[in-house]
């Protein structure tokens, strides 16, 4: 048999585990789920989700996918053979897959954005909410982006571990690093922005109710890539010498440093150009900030062009990163479990991830009305059985898996590199994975579900 891919470095690991981890989520997702709920004491709470659910859950998967070194479904088969826990792969690998359906949308709105703003466009737009909503939902334009998105995706993929995953994410992952750190010195240096980082840094402890915990549990999870085959399947291809715990930290910190910067860089922008409505929702980045980058562009002309570019280029970087790992799970799957070629493998999951993401972006425009699936658009209807539905159980059973059904002995000997490493918090660790997380998860599980509403 040929040998099994591998990562070929240490920091290539966390690049790419990073990528994963840092997407339209944190850039995205986690400012709106700040605005939404009362700011400082959000980002206060989620900091304190990543660290006691986050990051345990993270080495539960890593410790899965690094012992088998298979694709998640086959991990799972190989760990608890002829058991109910098998579905647990599979659903890995079909939310994966599910996700990478809508998320490419996503993606491709991301690009076209990054297009008009190489153009000049985007400082030019003068309603941009109407220019947001001619754009998705227009008949075929998405779609070309998403299809273009989804190809360069594809692009990585088809070139394997090392030469794709491993060395894109090295190439990447620093680009959208610095960006992120010269889009911050931008933003503070708008003016009002003022009020923008009070929001961020004040904590209002008024606003805390358990549906905030809720929100930052929810948000920390999707934020971090756990409960789906992407980390596990990464972690497959980790050397025998990589320090789960210490990955998982690192991924944890990098994750979470993009996120709370990404505040730092729209509220303080939004504030100074709206006078305060932070909660925008998830037109913040399509919406608001075309207003920023215009009026910025109004004062100097270069600057908003500049902008702009950076910060669509962001979040096209932080998407890729991202779809590049939701794409592999189901890759390796076909590749490894029907032993095909991974050019063949890579083209069935990019042209079926395709034919479906043509139904979600159509979800914006022809089909707004079409609702086949429980009152939901396509579109919707993905983004809720996998982020909503599938993610919290698929989060509940790996902590049930790695807690009860694996043996102590071999997550002790995963965690520790079979003793080379010390690891103090060992009982702490496998209560958390026991007790804590598959209950903390049920009821962000209930509440998504609406039970608390
Ligand atoms: N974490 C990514 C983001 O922040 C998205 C993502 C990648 C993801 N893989 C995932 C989300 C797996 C949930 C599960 O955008």
């Amino acid at each position: 048999m040929e040998q099994r891919a591998n990562f070929g470095s240490k920091l290539g690991i966390i690049l790419a585990s990073a990528g994963s981890a840092v997407g339209l989520g944190n850039v995205w997702r986690f400012p709106t789920e700040v605005g939404a709920n009362g700011g400082a004491v959000f980002i206060l709470i989620y900091i304190i989700c990543v660290l006691v659910l986050g990051i345990p859950l993270m080495v539960a998967e890593f410790v899965v996918g690094r012992h088998t070194h298979r694709n998640t479904a086959d991990a799972y088969r190989q760990l608890a053979p002829r058991s109910g826990w098998i579905l647990q792969g599979y659903l890995g690998v079909f939310t994966a897959w599910f996700i990478l359906c809508y998320y490419g949308v996503v993606a491709g709105w991301t690009l076209k954005y990054l297009v008009d703003a190489l153009l000049g466009r985007v400082a030019a737009i003068t309603d941009s909410a109407a220019y947001f909503t001619t754009f998705s939902s227009h008949p075929w334009m998405p779609i070309a982006y998403m299809v273009a998105v989804m190809l360069m995706c594809h692009f990585v993929i088809v070139r394997g571990v090392q030469n794709g995953i491993e060395r894109y994410s090295k190439l990447m992952m620093p680009l959208l690093l610095l960006i992120i750190a010269l889009l911050v010195v931008f933003s503070f240096s708008m003016p009002g922005s003022r009020e923008g980082m009070r929001f961020l840094l004040r904590p209002d402890f008024s606003k805390v109710s358990p549906d905030v915990f809720l929100s930052a549990m929810g948000q920390a999870f999707f934020s971090l890539s756990i409960a789906m085959g992407c980390l596990c399947t990464y972690a497959s291809y980790f050397t025998d010498d990589a320090r789960l715990v210490k990955t998982a930290g690192s991924v944890a910190l990098i994750d979470t440093t993009v996120a709370i910067m990404s505040g730092f860089i729209i509220f303080p922008a939004v504030f100074s150009v709206q006078g305060g409505t932070p909660d925008a929702g998830p037109g913040l980045v399509f919406i608001t900030l075309p207003t920023v980058f215009q009026m910025a562009f109004d004062t100097v002309p270069w600057l908003g062009w500049f902008f702009s570019v950076l910060f669509y280029l962001l979040l096209l970087l932080a998407a890729l990163t991202s779809m590049m790992s939701i794409h592999e799970p189901s890759t390796a799957f076909l590749l490894e479990h029907f032993s095909l070629r991974r050019h063949t493998a890579t083209c069935i999951v990019t042209l079926s991830a395709i034919a479906v993401g043509v139904l979600c972006s159509l979800s914006f425009g022809p089909l707004a009305d079409v609702r086949p699936l429980f009152g939901m658009t396509f579109f919707d209807f993905f983004d809720f059985i996998s982020a909503k539905l599938f993610l919290p159980v698929g989060g509940i059973i790996i902590s049930l898996f790695v807690g009860w059904k694996l043996p102590r002995e071999l997550v002790h000997d995963e965690i520790t590199n079979h003793g080379h490493l010390r690891f103090r918090f060992f009982a702490l660790y496998r209560f958390v994975l026991r007790w804590v997380a598959p209950l903390a998860i049920g009821l962000v599980f209930l509440n998504e579900l609406g039970l608390f509403k």
